[in-house]
Parts: C-alpha cells; structure tokens; sequence
C-alpha cells in the first residue's frame, strides 16, 4: 500500500466544504475576503481543538482561565505599543493601484518596483496600523474610538491583580484564554492559515525577574509535548528563534513552533518572553501599582511575562494537515483505490463513533437509533444507513471517525455489534451494553 500526504492546501479546502467543516464566510453573496464559517464537523472540531489547549492549561494547579472582553478601554492599546507599533509599512503603485507591503515584497525591496506591474511610479511607505477601529455609543467622534482587541494577552495583563487576588495563587502562575482576535491582515491567505478574525489561545505565565529563563525553557519543552501527546507527526514540527529583526516590541526572547504546511514551515505558535514590559506599561498608563508581593521573602516586585500564543483556526488547520492521508491500493483491474482518511487523536476528531445499520430494516434501524442515543450520552455521534456499508466506513473515515459500529441481524441475538477501527480496520464484536465503555477505554489509551 501506498500512502500519499496532503500537498496542496486546496484539497483540504475541497474536503471542508464537502464534508462540513469549513466553509466560506457570506458565500452566497460572493464571500467576504478572509473569512470562514465552521460547519457541522468543523464547530465540533473546533471545540475540541479548544478543549484539549484548555484543558492542558487551565488542570494545572498553577493556571486559572478568563474570559476577557473584546473591546478594552482604548488606553490599554497606547500602553501595550499597539497604537504606536503594530502597524505595517505600505506603498501604493500610482499606476495599477497595488497596496503592498513595503517590508517583504521582493521586487520592491531589490529593485523598488510594483510586484504586480513593475511600474516604480510608487508612494513613499506608509505606516498602516492593523488594528480595526470602531465607535462606542451614537457618536461617531474622535472621543468614541474602540478597537477589537488584535490579541487577547493585554486581557491577561489589565486582569492580572483581579486574578491573583482571586485566586490567591502564589508566584509562578498563569492566566489562560482563548477568545476573538482581529488584524486587518494586509496578506490575509492560505485558507485559514491567517485570517482578519480569528480566535487565539494565549497563556502568560507570571514568573520572579531572574527565573523567567528558565521558565522559558520550561514552556518550551511543555508545548512541544503537547503536540507529541495529540498526535502530530514531530517530523513536520520545528523550532525556530526570533532573530533580533523579528522580535516584537515587548519580547526578550522568542521562539515559534512552526509547522510544515503543504505551503511550507510556517508559524503555528508563538512562545514569548515578554519580561516585565506589559505590567510596567500598564502601571504607568493607569496609575495603579501592578505588582507581585512575595510574602516570605518581603519582596515586591513586577513579574516577567513567558507568554505561549496559538491561533485556535492555526491549530485546526495543522491538524488537518498532519491528520490528512491516502491510502493507495490497486483494485484487480490494475485501477487505484484511494481511501481518504483524517487520522486524528480521538479527543480531537469530531464524531468518535458512527452507527450503521446493515440494512434499512426497521428490526435494524430501531435498534441502531436506539444504540446513537446509548452512544450520544457520552460522545459525539452520528447515524447513517444510506448506502453500502464500505461506502459509509469511506465516508467516516474521510472526517476521521475513530470507530464504526455496525448493527447486524446477529445482533438480534447475540445483543452485540461489530466494531471497526478507522487506522487498522480491524474489526471486534463488542457487547451493546459494553459499547460506551469500549469506546472510552479505547479513546483513553489511543497510540
Ligand atoms: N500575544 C502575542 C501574539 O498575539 P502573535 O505571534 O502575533 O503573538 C500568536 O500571535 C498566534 O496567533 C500566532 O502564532 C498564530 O498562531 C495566531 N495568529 C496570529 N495572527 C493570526 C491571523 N491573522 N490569523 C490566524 N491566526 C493568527
């Protein structure tokens, strides 16, 4: 047997929208640029994409979760550098009217040329900041001005008091969220790779100036087990450190975890030394002390920030990168048979069993509903009996349905089902009442 890989993001694209995961935003009126929906599988998916980060997160004794509001005060922008730094340099060809970004087009930069027409009747750089602004309350006034939040930290950091007051937690300790993020993306792109609204899930860990080395490691080495743990093949991961030409305005140090997406190695997460340049910025723009006291040594001090940031839409479309293969046979006329198959960790695919009657008889069919909802008390599941059973074991393994249940007429005897593994096919008859438990078991201790 052959295995093929994905290599093109376009049959990811293609499968999404077949099979309901992805879908365009606002299709039927054309699309809106660099939007997407999460369909019936997707919003599944996506939750459990979210589930498995916060869970890693938030089950540690040291990190608790917030859930901050998208727009913030529009001071916490000046003092996070958003206002003044998140921007990116533009230039504008005067003939074709191309707007691109002065600071990675080629042509530009070796030449000072329009990548599209190669004309050098061109605008000097302009500043173009990516934050989206909007109005709060009737008046549309320079007063009024909100902006949707380009990154959920600064939530963390204007919380950071509220949370340790809470919670009385002592330092080391972190904060973790996931929620909506927007850029206004020159180079939105790649599906959803890098999107204008997309949801992020950050953690920043608050630690004593002086160990923030060493906890920076330590994050390293978390993160990269939490991708091992959930499956990912760690060949298609790698590290990289952010050269001084990278670094963002409040980090010390950085590393990302890129992943090797069919367009190539790519950022999929961010981990970030942010030293004490948040909680400094903040104390002096609001006033208020945002400090840390270290009761058994008497110490006070402002914490560093290591930070670890992942876009939610980034890790779905890793997954279904890392999960997507084709087994490749030759059927007796010397044709390819393909089975298409969405290998995914079971916490992470977004049905975990299916059930199939063998036949649309209704002695069948009525104890096959029956055992959807046994199955449904505990999973997420689906029922199908239109065509050939192979034909419906395909369709499953397309979305990446760890087991398949299938009820035939022994079952009216023997009360049992058949099982079939999605990666081995193997199959087992497995006791209706033992079902759920077998599938938890299984699921549990998945390799
Ligand atoms: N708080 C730090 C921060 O936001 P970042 O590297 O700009 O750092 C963190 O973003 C992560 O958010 C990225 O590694 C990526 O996974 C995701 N992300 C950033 N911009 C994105 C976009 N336009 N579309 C989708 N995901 C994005």
């Amino acid at each position: 047997m052959q295995i093929r890989k994905l290599n093109d993001l376009a049959t990811l694209v293609s499968l999404s929208k077949r099979r309901g995961f992805v879908f365009q935003s606002s299709e039927i009126y054309g699309g809106l640029g660099s939007c997407w929906d999460y369909g019936p599988l997707g919003s599944l998916m996506k939750l459990n994409v979210k589930r498995a980060w916060w869970n890693a997160m938030t089950r540690r004794s040291d990190i608790c979760g917030l859930d901050a509001a998208i727009l913030m005060h529009p001071t916490v922008w000046k003092a996070s550098g958003h206002i003044d730094g998140f921007s990116d340099p533009l230039v504008d060809c005067k003939d074709c009217k191309t707007r691109f970004r002065a600071d990675n087009t080629d042509s530009y930069i070796n030449e000072k040329k329009c990548p599209n027409c190669g004309s050098k009747n061109l605008s000097e750089p302009r500043n173009f900041n990516l934050m989206f602004k909007t109005h709060m309350g009737p008046v549309e006034d320079t007063g009024s001005v909100v902006y949707l939040r380009p990154e959920t930290a600064q939530g963390h950091f204007v919380n950071f008091v509220n949370c340790q007051a809470s919670t009385r937690y002592k330092i080391p300790f972190g904060i973790a969220a996931i929620g909506k993020s927007f850029r206004n993306e020159i180079t939105p792109g790649n599906f959803i790779f890098r999107t204008r609204e997309f949801e992020q899930m950050e953690m920043q860990y608050f630690v004593k100036p002086g160990t923030d080395e060493q906890w920076f490691e330590t994050w390293k080495e978390l993160r990269w087990g939490f991708y091992k743990k959930f499956g990912f093949k760690m060949e298609n991961l790698r590290f990289h450190p952010h050269g001084p030409t990278e670094l963002a305005h409040y980090a010390k140090a950085a590393f990302d975890i890129q992943y090797l997406f069919p367009m190539g190695w790519s950022e999929l997460e961010g981990i970030h030394n942010r030293s004490n340049f948040d909680l400094t910025q903040h104390s002096k723009f609001s006033g208020k002390q945002l400090e840390y006291f270290d009761e058994p040594s008497k110490e006070k001090y402002v914490p560093f920030v290591i930070e670890t940031a992942v876009g939610c839409d980034r890790m779905f479309l890793a997954f279904m990168c890392d999960a997507y293969r084709e087994e490749v046979t030759m059927d007796d006329k010397g044709q390819e048979d393909v089975r298409v198959v969405l290998g995914f960790h079971p916490a992470i695919a977004p049905i975990k069993a299916a059930v199939l009657p063998l036949s649309k008889k209704p002695e069948l069919t009525s104890v096959a509903e029956k055992l959807r909802d046994q199955l449904a008390e505990d999973f997420d599941v689906l029922y199908d009996e239109s065509a050939s059973i192979g034909k419906r074991y395909r369709r499953q393994d397309e979305i990446g349905t760890p087991y398949c249940v299938t009820v035939d007429f022994e079952t009216l005897n023997d009360q049992a089902v058949t099982v079939r593994h999605r990666d081995t096919m193997k199959q087992d008859r497995v006791p209706i009442a033992d079902l759920n438990q077998y599938v938890q078991v299984g699921m549990a201790s998945w390799k």
